[in-house]
This record gives C-alpha cells, structure tokens and sequence, in this order.
C-alpha cells in the first residue's frame, strides 16, 4: 500500500480553495476532493508494515490546535517550478502533532524523514507553466488568508496512481483528545 498522513480540510476551505484556482495555462490543478496538508508521506509498505503504523498512530496522544492558511508558494526542483500551493502557518500545535506522528513512525519502523516540514497544501502541478505567470498568480493571491480552523483528528490515507491524478482514501481516522 502506498501512505501518507495528512489533515483534511472543511468543505468551506476547500471552496475557497476552489475559488483562487484557474486562469494558469499548462498547469495541472488537483482536484478539490484530493486537497490536504500532509504531514508526513510514507510511501510504499507491505501489510503488515501498514498495520504497524496504524497502531504506533493509534497511540498518539495530542491536543486539537488550530490551523491557518495563509499565502502561496511554489515548489522547486532542479530549476524549475514543480508545484504550487496554499502555505499552512507552522504553529506549535501543528508542530508538536508532526513530531509525534515522525517520532511514532520512526519508532515502528520507517527510516527518518530527511526533508524539513514545510506544511502546505498543493494546489496544482506547474511543469509546463511559465514561470512569469506563475509568479504573478502567487503576487495576485499572497494575501489569501483563511480564518483559524480548528484541527480535531488526523487521518491516514492510502493512494492509488491514477491515470490523470491519485485517488486519495482514508483509511483510517486519529482523534485529537483535550
Ligand atoms: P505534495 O502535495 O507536496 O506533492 C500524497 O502523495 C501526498 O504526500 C502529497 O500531498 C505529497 O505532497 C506528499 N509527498 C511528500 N513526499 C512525497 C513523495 N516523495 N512522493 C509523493 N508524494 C509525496
């Protein structure tokens, strides 16, 4: 199974999500059912390895905590913009779950995640837009900010490549307990 753990958004944000998108010719948007923040990609495990990291969540204990999105960014690999995406604050509630949700994982089993957490949540795939659009669309909407929403659970997921984009289904849900 391919996994990652990641936080859903409300319906609402993912309207206003919606509502900033078009208007880029050769980028690829994701689908607003596939927007999330994820916290922490694992990639490729066998079952059983599944069911070992579902149980090493399970145990997380972690606050509820509040999360804003505010502004956009890109992504960038070898010179080129790869990906563009809505930036997530980095809290110290967002934080301290990422680092329970590394620690937990790395514990049962995973090797350590080198890339330092950048939360955010992708918008679309930019490998065939031109780099003075896409930095005139991240000028246009950088004051996009969304209202605090308050983060109750986690969520693991699994990920089928699809032909166009992944299908995305959660698999299972972690509560967040006061
Ligand atoms: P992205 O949105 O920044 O591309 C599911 O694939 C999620 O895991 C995506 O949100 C993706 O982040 C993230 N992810 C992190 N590292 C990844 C990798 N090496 N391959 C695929 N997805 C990855």
């Amino acid at each position: 199974m391919r996994l990652f753990v990641a936080l859903e958004l409300p319906e609402e944000v993912k309207d206003r999500l919606v509502s900033l998108t078009g208007g880029l010719p050769g980028v690829r948007w994701v689908r607003p059912e596939n927007y999330h923040l994820t916290l922490r990609f694992i990639g490729e495990v066998p079952g059983y390895m599944a069911d070992e990291l579902d149980l090493a969540l399970g145990n997380i204990r972690a606050k509820p905590f509040e999360l804003t999105l505010s502004g956009l960014g890109t992504f960038e690999k070898a010179g080129r913009v790869q990906s563009l995406h809505v930036v997530a604050e980095r809290t110290p509630g967002l934080a301290h779950l990422q680092t329970k949700i590394e620690t937990a994982l790395q514990r049962a089993g995973l090797p350590a995640e080198r890339k330092r957490f950048a939360p955010h949540v992708t918008l679309a795939r930019t490998d065939g837009a031109a780099v003075s659009r896409l930095v005139g669309f991240v000028q246009t909407h950088n004051l996009f900010r969304t209202d605090p929403l308050m983060v109750e659970r986690f969520v693991l997921f699994s990920s089928r490549l699809g032909k166009e984009q992944a299908v995305y289904t959660p698999e299972v849900e972690y509560a967040l307990a006061a």
